[in-house]
């Protein structure tokens, strides 16, 4: 039979996740964005939860229900997100699945831009922080278990092990995000989990909700070891 501590491996942890797309303004009704559906992020949140986490999830706009027994902050821009973060420390693990803007306008009009004579406004975009490299580099506070994650189109192993030295994290779920793959809005993801010692575990393709339980059951003995 199982025991108590291995049905709720994370009972006693914080877990912080992030989820979700951002919307970068542009004027009051337009905006920048991607195609994250934050379904990873938010099955990762609940994956947690149903493992006896205490589970703060900080999600851009996004159409998903919030996840039972999750303490769901909702945020809009990067700039919101990296301080939601921020607020929700200190966490034993720390997931990344935020599908960040990189970039957001960089300036921001209280009016509606009008169509003129002149032609198309030039837009011009100014770099978001990285909320995963702030944490990880964090020298107080840092939780114990960072993990990102790494959307590429090509090269996806070796994008993903450049951005775990990067960024300074312990581990990075890299997936393909193709538009052949249809992992951006889709239900199942294929994904490879590269670790700071250079490891490499590639997983089958599965539904997005097992991948958030399978990573779970990693972050509980990684968690335990960290300990
Ligand atoms: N990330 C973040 N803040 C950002 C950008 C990315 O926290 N401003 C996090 C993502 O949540 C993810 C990881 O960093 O966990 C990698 O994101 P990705 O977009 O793959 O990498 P970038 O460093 O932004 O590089 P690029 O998009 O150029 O590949
Ligand atoms: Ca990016």
């Amino acid at each position: 039979g199982e025991t108590p501590q291995g049905a709720r491996p994370l009972s006693g942890r914080h877990l912080l996740v992030t989820s979700g797309p951002t919307h970068e303004p542009i004027d009051p009704v337009r905006y920048l964005a991607n195609r994250s559906s934050g379904k990873q992020g938010h099955a990762i949140a609940a994956a947690a939860a149903a493992a006896g986490a205490r589970v703060t999830l900080i999600s851009g706009p996004v159409v998903l229900a919030d996840p039972p027994g999750v303490t769901v902050v909702r945020v809009e821009t990067a700039r919101e997100m990296l301080a939601a973060v921020e607020a929700a420390l200190p966490a034993d693990i720390a997931v990344f699945a935020a599908a960040v803007a990189d970039w957001r306008p960089a300036t921001l009009g209280d009016e509606k831009i009008k169509k003129g004579p002149d032609g198309p406004p030039p837009l011009r975009l100014t770099e978001n922080p990285d909320i995963l490299a702030t944490i990880a580099h964090r020298s107080e506070g840092r939780p114990p278990l960072v993990v990102g994650f790494a959307a590429e189109t090509t090269d996806v192993i070796a994008h993903a092990r450049a951005k775990i030295a990067r960024k300074g994290c312990d581990l990075i779920v890299a997936n393909d995000v193709s538009t052949a793959t249809g992992v951006m809005g889709g239900d199942r993801n294929t994904v490879q989990l590269i670790g700071r010692d250079g490891s490499l575990e590639t997983w089958p393709t599965l539904a997005k909700d097992e991948v958030a339980r399978r990573l779970v059951t990693r972050l509980a003995e990684l968690a335990s070891i960290a300990h």
